[in-house]
């Protein structure tokens, strides 16, 4: 009864019921992010990639929030709560609709170990589909304490799994342990779960117990290694913040494979979605949040903040830009410092080089807003649209108050507060005119000197 074709249907069942205390935290576990997005995500993520197409998490009734969040990502998954935590055999048993008279493989992962690779679960796959009923993911662990131990034969056959609380002093020395990650012939895990029971150290079910239980009965049992930092586990914040850099390193390492130059890439923190084309040359100390997507030789200087943006190719944006979702910036745009962007499509060549404030707008193409222009999108209750038109040109200082409109071409004048329509190709002046009092400075200046010539 061992033995799947490689391309048999795949089952990935994530355990997510456990509390989850040390993070200290109101949000489950599991919905903690990494690179802008929940663990429990990336590793759905990494099973449907290794080509699982059934997909189910294992939740506690404290959480439903862990399940509604799995469902948004991928709405057939199934949500299995299990009442109290029994231990890793008792949660996929609450799964085991899922893989009732299911003649595939069934992959079992954790929610809290974000790291998992979809090459390394292919491996666990191409084990079973050599012939073994259960495949192991092990790892060789720097400090093994607290992990299952994988005893091997002197054939280097796995044996058991031994949990940490239930080890001899001599099992206790291995540094090959259990990942947690395990893959089982269906029909051999419905089998076995039954029988797996709760004599040990914790008074728990031991998933791992299924192997001894499959040895006896002279089944064949893979073991694929993985490296350490692919299968290390987040319990704590610290934990998640090593997790994070794990997968910081991987996203810069993509990025500089894709073409990009990253002067320091340590100080550049992608999301897990970041797009990054060919030749762009990404400065120190910029933060890219979800849905980013960055075109071909684009120039992104030093420390700017950007999320939910499309940037075409040949723009330059910052330094200290902020690009607020929606934000569209065309081919060979200039966004410059202290310039901040929400829901506006900059289209091509525009320039918005200093200290302005762009929401809820549309700037033409070629158009030039001067420094210090604030779109006035919100009366206090509702966000209204400006719409600056190709080519305008808007002077410094002014306050564009939306809903308005300024025709192409138009011109705006430094200082205005502009609160009506603007028709293509016309000047448009709303400020005090200027008057001047010829040597009026001179007199009050000679008012003021007192005999001895100091002022
Ligand atoms: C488990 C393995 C151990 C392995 C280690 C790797 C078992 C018995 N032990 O130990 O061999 O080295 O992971 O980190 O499997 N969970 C539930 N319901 C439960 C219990 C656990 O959903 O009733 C979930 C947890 O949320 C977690 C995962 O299963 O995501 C593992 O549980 P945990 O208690 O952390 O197991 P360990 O003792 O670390
Ligand atoms: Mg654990």
């Amino acid at each position: 009864m061992s033995g799947t074709s490689a391309n048999a249907h795949l089952l990935a069942i994530v355990l997510a019921a456990g509390q989850g205390t040390r993070m200290k935290s109101t949000l489950p576990k599991v919905l903690h992010a990494i690179g802008g997005r929940p663990m429990l995500l990336h590793v759905l993520e990494s099973a449907r990639a290794a080509g699982a197409d059934r997909l189910a998490v294992v939740v506690s009734p404290a959480t439903p929030e862990t399940g509604a969040a799995a469902r948004k990502f991928a709405p057939e998954t199934g949500i299995f709560v299990q009442d109290r935590q029994l231990g890793t055999a008792h949660a996929v048993l609450a799964a085991a609709p899922a893989f009732s008279g299911f003649g595939g493989t069934v992959l079992i992962l954790y929610g809290d170990t974000p790291l998992i690779l979809p090459e390394t679960l292919i491996r666990l796959r191409k084990a079973l589909a050599d012939g073994a009923a259960i495949a192991v993911l092990g790892f060789h662990a720097a400090d093994p304490h607290g992990y299952g131990r994988l005893i091997l034969d002197a054939n280097g056959q796995l044996q058991a799994i031994r949990e940490d609380k239930d080890a001899t002093e001599d099992e206790r020395a291995i540094t090959l342990c259990n990942s947690g990650v395990m893959a089982f012939h269906a029909p051999v895990l419905a089998a076995l779960l039954p029988r797996i029971g709760n004599e040990n150290a914790k008074g728990e079910y031991y998933l791992t117990d299924a192997v001894a239980l499959a040895r006896a009965e002279g089944l064949p049992i893979a073991v694929v290694v993985a490296p350490e930092a692919e299968v290390q586990g987040v319990n704590d914040r610290a934990q998640l913040a090593a997790a994070e850099a794990v997968l910081q390193a991987r996203l810069r390492a993509r990025a500089m494979a894709g073409g990009a130059t990253l002067i320091a890439p340590e100080t550049v923190i992608f999301a897990f979605d970041t797009v990054i084309g060919q030749d762009c040359l990404i400065e120190p100390h910029v933060f890219f949040g979800p849905g980013v997507s960055v075109g071909n030789g684009v120039h992104i200087r030093a420390f700017c903040h950007i999320e939910g943006a499309r940037i075409e190719d040949g723009a330059s944006i910052g330094p200290f830009a902020r690009l607020r979702p929606g934000t569209h910036a065309g081919p060979d745009v200039r966004i410059g410092n202290f310039v901040e962007i929400k829901n506006a499509s900059i289209e091509a060549e525009a320039k918005i080089n200093h200290l302005t404030y762009v929401g809820d707008a549309r700037v033409g193409a070629k158009a030039n807003v001067g420094a210090g222009v604030i779109t006035c999108n919100y009366d206090g209750h509702n966000k209204h649209h400006t719409d600056i038109g190709a080519g305008a040109f808007i002077g410094s200082n002014s306050a564009l108050v939306a809903p308005v409109k300024i025709g192409d071409g138009a011109y705006v004048g430094s200082g205005s507060v502009i609160t009506g329509d603007v028709a293509p190709d016309a000047l448009a002046l709303a400020r005090a005119r200027q008057t001047e009092i010829p040597d009026w400075a001179a007199r009050m200046r000679a008012r003021y000197t007192k005999p001895d010539g100091k002022p």
